[in-house]
Formats: structure tokens, sequence, C-alpha cells
């Protein structure tokens, strides 16, 4: 994914409400976070937020994070969060290297990891760097 520099993207990232400004402080509290939901999935390199916003709009009673590492990216995501008004996203702006200091070990019930693209001829396939950390996060590992 190519890379520009939006003006004013770290600025509007530092005051959204849905940016998770102090994730590490959330670590075992995030369901708090949510209303009415048990159940937490985190997509791992959200990107402009596509993919997240659809599955927040089509499953409400799932409390839904993405993290990721650009404010230049994160800011589309903020834009598409605008226009679908989806109530139960939040956006970690951070490294996900670092997940096991956002989220205390079980908490998160299903981790997203889509990195590629079927179209771009690339598989969608995990990171291999953070398969390792991000198991300790899930509720039921797999593997
Ligand atoms: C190929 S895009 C995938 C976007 C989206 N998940 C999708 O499926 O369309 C990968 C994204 O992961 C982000 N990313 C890469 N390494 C990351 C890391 N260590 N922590 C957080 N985000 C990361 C990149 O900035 C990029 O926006």
């Amino acid at each position: 994914m190519r890379l520009r520099n939006i003006p004013g993207a770290r600025e509007t990232i530092a005051e959204s409400p849905w940016i998770v400004q102090d994730p590490a402080q959330c670590k075992g509290h995030w369901r708090e976070k949510f209303k009415d939901t048990d159940t937490l999935h985190l997509e791992i390199g959200t990107g402009k937020g596509k993919f997240i916003n659809q599955l927040a709009v089509r499953h409400p009673e799932i409390g839904y994070i993405g993290i990721e590492k650009y404010s230049s990216v994160l800011i589309r995501a903020l834009d598409k969060l605008g226009e679908s008004g989806a109530e139960n996203l939040l956006f970690i702006r951070g490294d996900a290297e670092l997940v096991c200091e956002f989220f205390e070990e079980g908490e998160i019930d299903r981790i997203y990891l889509n990195f590629g693209s079927v179209a771009q001829g690339q598989a969608r396939q995990e990171a291999p760097s953070q398969q390792g950390v991000s198991q300790e996060v899930l509720r039921h590992p797999v593997g």
C-alpha cells in the first residue's frame, strides 16, 4: 500500500473518540468499552478499514477493534466509520507487535490478519512475525 503524508492526520487521530489513545490502559477491560457485547474481534493491519467497517455494520452484537500503524492510513478508516455510523468499532493507532501490551491473555475471540489481496494476485495471509504474539491474546488459541 502506498503511503501519502496527509496533513493534519496525526492531530485528527489524537483527538478522535473512536481511536483509543491509551490502549495499554485498557488491557483486560476492553469489553467495558462496548455496549452489550461479550465478544471481541481484532483486525491487525486495518488499513483503510473497509473490511472491519463492513463486519461492524453486519454484526452489531460484536465489538471490533482495528490496529493500524500509520495515521495517514487510519484517517481513511475513520472516514469510513463516519459514513457507516457503526458504534461497535474502535481503532488503535499503533504497532501490532505490541499486541500483548494492549490485550490480556485470552481477551480476544477472533483475530483477522488480511495482508495482500486475491485481486492483487497475492495470498491473503498472516504477517509471519505476528503469528506468535497474536495467539497469546486469543480466548481459544488455534493450531
Ligand atoms: C495490505 S494492508 C491490509 C488492509 C486491510 N486489512 C485489508 O484487508 O484490506 C496491510 C496494513 O497493515 C498495516 N501494518 C503493517 N504492519 C503493521 C504493524 N506491525 N502494526 C499495525 N499495522 C501494520 C499496514 O500499514 C497496512 O495498512
